[in-house]
């Protein structure tokens, strides 16, 4: 079964992805080369698919923006931490995710297995002892199998895309920004002023994020009781918070935890963005060591 995604996925990651992924490129091994398209046969400076995309970037971040709203992400975190939906172990749903191809993303063309797969070899060969960090890279983007019929089959904008605090003002560093004056909170003075519901240095796990594939998998991790380090489960809750870990943002509602935590995400990310590099993964070469770390940081099978 291939299920396939009529929309771009969108997000300020997905932008860093592209340009690292060309300076990746041009640096290659044999001397300088310059790629001049993509493996779908586009230029990568084809200004008129550069300003379509843009376009769907628009129109999806609008949507976005517009509808999430503290009283939906509310709704979908009680309704997702129920976790009735799908019985299966972290690599069942790793080949389960990899039935999703983004057609439309035109540098990925290599199932998400792989992207997975790339973003934690690459940690583990820098960070050799931190495996709790190989395992948090490969379920990072497990969240994704919202889009899926059996996991009800959300759209595109509850669960890609770059992630925000709701139940206070939305930063102005949060990309496309001028569309949250569409969103009912923006007029709520209960939720639209610095620190909205929350209180200073509360902690972020008090924040109720946008929702998304971030938000989910972090619920799915900790309901079933996940042995994961706090700094694991931090990295799956917010790689795609760009407000907070690009630009600076929400800093004051951070904790002590959450400020050791962020360095990890940082360090997190930096290989999040090179995954789509064209690093072939041996898949089955490398199955037996996940295996033995999902083993041990989810010792049962997991609910969904
Ligand atoms: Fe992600
Ligand atoms: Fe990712």
């Amino acid at each position: 079964m291939t299920i396939l995604i009529d929309q771009p996925q969108f997000g300020t990651e997905v932008e860093g992805k592209r340009v690292l992924n060309n300076e990746k490129e041009l640096e290659g091994d044999e001397g300088f080369r310059m790629p001049n398209a993509n493996s779908f046969g586009h230029n990568f400076r084809d200004y008129e698919v550069e300003s379509e995309r843009q376009e769907g970037v628009e129109i999806f971040y609008r949507t976005n923006h517009i509808n999430q709203t503290y009283d939906f992400v509310k709704k979908m975190r009680e309704e997702y931490r129920k976790l009735d939906r799908v019985e299966m172990s972290i690599w069942e749903c790793c080949e389960l995710l990899n039935n999703v191809v983004d057609e439309s993303d035109p540098d990925l063309d290599e199932p998400q297995i792989e992207h997975l797969l790339q973003t934690a070899e690459a940690i583990r060969k820098d960070y050799p002892d931190e495996d709790w960090l190989h395992l948090t890279a490969l379920i990072h983007d497990l969240g994704k199998v919202l889009l899926l019929p059996s996991f009800g089959e959300l759209p595109q904008w509850a669960v890609v895309g770059d992630t925000y605090p709701v139940g206070c003002a939305f930063d102005e560093s949060i990309v496309h920004n001028k569309y949250f004056k569409e969103n009912p909170d923006y007029k709520n003075p209960a939720y639209n002023t610095k620190y909205g519901v929350y209180s200073e240095r509360c902690g972020l796990d008090k924040v109720m994020m946008s929702w998304g594939h971030d938000d989910y998998m972090y619920l799915v991790a900790k309901e079933n009781k996940s042995t994961l380090p706090s700094a694991g489960l931090f990295v799956i809750r917010y790689h795609s918070f760009y407000a907070l870990h690009r630009s600076g943002a929400y800093k004051h509602l951070m904790n002590e935890e959450d400020k050791e935590n962020l360095k990890w995400l940082q360090i997190f990310n930096k290989y999040d963005l090179y995954s789509k590099s064209k690093v072939r993964i041996d898949v089955e070469k490398v199955k037996p060591y996940y295996l033995s770390l999902i083993e041990k940081y989810f010792p049962a099978r997991l609910r969904w």
